[in-house]
């Protein structure tokens, strides 16, 4: 019985990475990054969009975030490492914001 046990928790740990692939974990992650999905503001590829309209001192104002998919990957893991006025502050790791990175410059994705 043991043994058995413990030959499935090796196949687990040999191939339990596998159980999904790096492109589902990521896009799971930026649209559920432990706080406000990024794709509620970046859109959903990163792209960028405009969060809100709004009028201030008589003048139409437009509220946006930024493309997000073409920073190189210093610039990207920077900016979730710092305090923003609109971008809420998450706290993830440097793996974390690696595949966040994968996910927005994947081809595949834009
Ligand atoms: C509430 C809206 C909002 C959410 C949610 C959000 N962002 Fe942002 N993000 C912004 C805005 C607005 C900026 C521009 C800086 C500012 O004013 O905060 C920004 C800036 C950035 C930048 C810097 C862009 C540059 O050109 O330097 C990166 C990278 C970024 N966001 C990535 C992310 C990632 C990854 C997530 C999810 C973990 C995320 N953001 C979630 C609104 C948001």
């Amino acid at each position: 019985m043991r043994v058995i046990f413990l030959v499935f928790l090796l196949v687990i740990s040999i191939f339990g990475e596998d159980f999904i692939t790096k492109m589902e974990y990521a896009k799971m992650l930026y649209f559920n990054p432990r706080g406000i999905g990024c794709n509620l503001c970046h859109g959903k590829n990163g792209q960028g969009s405009i969060i809100a309209r709004y009028r201030s001192k008589g003048k139409k104002r437009v509220l946006k975030a930024p493309a997000i998919n073409t920073l190189s990957l210093a610039t990207f893991s920077q900016a979730l490492k710092t305090n923003h006025r609109v971008m809420p502050t998450y706290f993830l790791t440097d793996k974390e914001i690696e595949v966040l990175y994968f996910y927005v410059t994947s081809k595949a994705n834009n």
